[in-house]
């Protein structure tokens, strides 16, 4: 069998941010930023450290400023230029040169498998990645999220998402998946026998959560355009990953690396501290003042 390269990624980015309000009314929440990235280009970054070429996000009509960053900026250019800012300039410039970013809108909010179908006609009949952007993974040094899925998609020619343990508390928020027992189970990687969205924490098959990084093959899109809505009233992806095991293998990979739920209000606080612990220019700083805070906590 001829193997498959997966070089386009979708980012479904047409969330209405509703837990980030009143921020997210006017600004998208993939443009709130971790320091001073916005997440989006957190996600794009780790798409091309992939080796993803193409990159299709799905936006809504409240999504411009999105399609702003990662295009060229003449003015704000050469008044940088101008001004003698080389380090600015080359780094506006470098964002706009990132990977090939297209966009389509969904025009409604139907659920994450409706925003994945809208990606049909861009993937046509290639395996493709998924990246949720309200999780942000850093793996200090190692290898990004969605190269290690996709190493395992060379590997096993089959659809591949990407998991981690959660606590029992959290289940709920998830598709957790349900492993095919005692069968291939090499190092992190596992068949699965079924997936469900958002279960109650007593009916879950386990704790291994879908973690908002993919790999699946092209016949996902028929099972997503008969897909009837699910969990929450919405198209579930879930709902059409657990059909596509009916007729082709599914493995879940508990991928390394710490992920940040940056669509929550507190995973975005503890994203934007650990990543600014990393920058040169703030750790010294930011080291001393969360100790001497910790400090006054404690009395
Ligand atoms: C989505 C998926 C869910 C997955 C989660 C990861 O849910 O539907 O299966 O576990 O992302 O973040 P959402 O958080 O969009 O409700």
């Amino acid at each position: 069998m001829r193997k498959r390269q997966v070089k386009k990624a979708v980012i479904p980015a047409a969330g209405l941010g509703t837990r980030f309000l009143p921020a997210t009314k006017a600004i998208p929440k993939e443009m709130l930023p971790i320091v001073d990235i916005p997440t989006v280009q957190y996600i794009v970054q780790e798409a091309v450290d992939s080796g993803i070429e193409e990159i299709l996000i799905i936006t809504n009509s409240n999504k411009h400023c999105m399609e702003n960053h990662f295009d060229r900026s003449y003015e704000l250019e050469s008044r940088l230029v101008q001004s003698g800012k080389t380090e600015e300039y080359d780094m506006i410039c470098n964002i706009a040169n990132m990977a090939n970013i297209y966009y389509v809108r969904q025009k409604e909010p139907k659920g994450l498998g409706h925003a994945i179908l809208c990606a049909k006609s861009f993937i046509g009949d290639e395996p493709f990645a998924v990246m949720l952007g309200d999780d942000v993974v850093e793996n200090h040094g190692g290898k990004p999220a969605l190269k290690q899925l996709l190493e395992v998609y060379d590997d096993v020619q089959a659809s591949v998402v990407g998991v981690q343990k959660v606590p029992e508390e959290d289940i709920s928020k998830y598709g957790i998946v349900e492993p095919v027992n005692g069968k291939i189970s090499v190092g992190r990687r596992v068949q699965l026998s079924s997936m469900v969205e958002k279960p109650k924490k007593e009916e879950a098959p386990g704790n291994l959560a879908v973690l908002g990084r993919y790999v699946l093959t092209p016949e996902i899109f028929d099972y997503l355009e008969n897909q009837e809505p699910g969990a929450g009233g919405e198209i579930q992806l879930t709902d059409s990953i657990k059909k596509l095991m009916i007729s082709q293998a599914v493995y879940a990979y508990d991928f390394e690396g710490t992920r940040y739920d940056v669509g929550d209000k507190f995973g975005f606080i503890k994203a934007t501290i650990e990543y600014a612990l990393e920058r040169e220019e703030l750790k010294a700083s930011l080291h001393k003042y969360l100790k001497d805070l910790v400090q006054t906590l404690d009395t």
